[in-house]
């Protein structure tokens, strides 16, 4: 029996979402489905999906929108995202994602109601946590800190005192993969 193969495609800007795909990829490699992550700003001239049996997209949020090349990516692909026949599956890393009161809010917003815009829709997605980082070696630039600190005050429970916290929860990140693998192998 030949090996199944996903394509995990993403966008990050701050590291959230990659790590997730990492991961999401290595448990994917436990359980003998092989896995080709790939950051869509480094590769995104995908013909077809043709070579794989599923595809995950994952995107970092910021000011509401998904990072632009996989805005790009979903804009090019949209035919064939369309009529994949294997398992779609979309996850965001969000710093609201972590906040239970708007959990369910954004990850309506932020997955299916922007795949609507083209035309895909979709059946298996998740929004988890992301980075908060205000660290001298934070990728966050001072504007972006700055933005930070005001959705801190905005919105309670945001970890804005912090210097750096890591909002994703692994535990839901690793029931979002299995709950993949599910979808794949039957
Ligand atoms: C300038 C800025 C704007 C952000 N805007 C949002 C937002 O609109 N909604 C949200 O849930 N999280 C927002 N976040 C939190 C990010 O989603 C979080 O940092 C996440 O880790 C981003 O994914 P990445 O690390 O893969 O880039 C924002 C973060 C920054 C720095």
């Amino acid at each position: 029996m030949t090996e199944k193969k996903v394509l995990i495609a993403y966008g990050t800007r701050y590291g959230a979402t990659e790590g997730v795909a990492i991961k999401i990829a290595e448990i994917f490699r436990d359980n003998n489905v092989l896995a080709d992550v790939v950051n869509l700003k480094e590769k995104s001239d995908f013909d077809n999906f043709d070579d794989y049996d599923g595809l995950i997209i994952g995107s970092s949020i910021k000011i509401g929108q998904w990072t632009r090349d996989v805005k790009n990516f979903v804009r090019n692909m949209r035919l064939e995202i369309q009529k994949l026949t294997g398992p779609f599956g979309f996850y965001v890393c969000s710093g609201y994602a972590s906040l239970d009161e708007q959990y369910a809010k954004v990850k309506e917003e932020y997955i299916p109601d922007k795949l609507t815009e083209f035309d895909i829709s979709i059946n298996y997605y998740d929004a988890f946590g992301g980075l908060i980082d205000f660290s001298e070696s934070s990728k966050m630039g001072w504007l972006e800190k700055k933005i930070m600190k005001l959705a801190g005050s905005q919105a309670t429970g945001l970890p804005v005192e912090e210097e750096y916290t890591d909002l994703r929860d692994w535990d839901k990140i690793e029931k979002f993969a299995l709950g993949y693998l599910e979808l794949i192998k039957v």
